[in-house]
């Protein structure tokens, strides 16, 4: 059962302005991924496309004299842990069940470890389907952040994927219920 869609976690507001900071299009591309190595890895469907979908909402712009920094970014950020808590905020609020949303923000929390010191990270296969989905459509210095898609291409794409999960539900509770 899916408590929220992620048609409504795109249409809050919180959301939209925290998506659109980071970038919409890698969000959406994220979660895209995410779906496809959450089957082929047998994990939920449901909390990792939207942990994927959320996992850089707590991106702040790093910014010096008018241009974005990396090396400013390098060693401030933090948008993990920070993102993992607006995240959960996010999904309580929409009504998700306080089980699945600790899920979605650990993932979100462990998708980098970018704010470690340094040593591996030993992560559950929800969390390495998020952090791989991330990871696969990276691009160098960045860029991944600032790739543009419009905000009707956005809804469409979040559409099929709910779609894409309600389809799938329907046919394992109907296996289910003739196994
Ligand atoms: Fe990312």
């Amino acid at each position: 059962m899916r408590y929220v869609t992620l048609e409504e976690i795109f249409d809050h507001p919180i959301a939209q302005k925290y998506l659109n900071r980071s970038g919409m299009a890698h969000a959406i591309a994220v979660a895209e991924y995410a779906f496809d190595f959450a089957v082929e890895k047998g994990v939920s469907v449901d909390l990792a496309t939207k942990a994927a979908l959320l996992h850089d909402v707590g991106h702040y712009t790093w910014y010096r004299d008018g241009e974005w920094d990396y090396d400013l970014y390098k060693e401030n950020d933090i948008h993990a842990i920070k993102g993992a808590s607006r995240a959960h905020k996010l999904l309580i609020r929409l009504g998700e069940d306080r089980h699945q949303a600790k899920e979605i923000a650990v993932a979100i929390l462990l998708h980098t470890d970018s704010y470690l010191p340094q040593g591996e990270l030993m992560l559950k296969p929800l969390q390495e389907v998020v952090a791989q989905a991330d990871e696969v459509d990276e691009e160098y210095g960045g860029g991944h952040h600032y790739r543009k898609i419009s905000s009707n291409e956005a809804r469409i794409r979040i559409q099929k994927l709910d779609k894409k999960m309600n389809d799938l539900f329907k046919q394992t509770s109907t296996k289910q219920q003739f196994a």
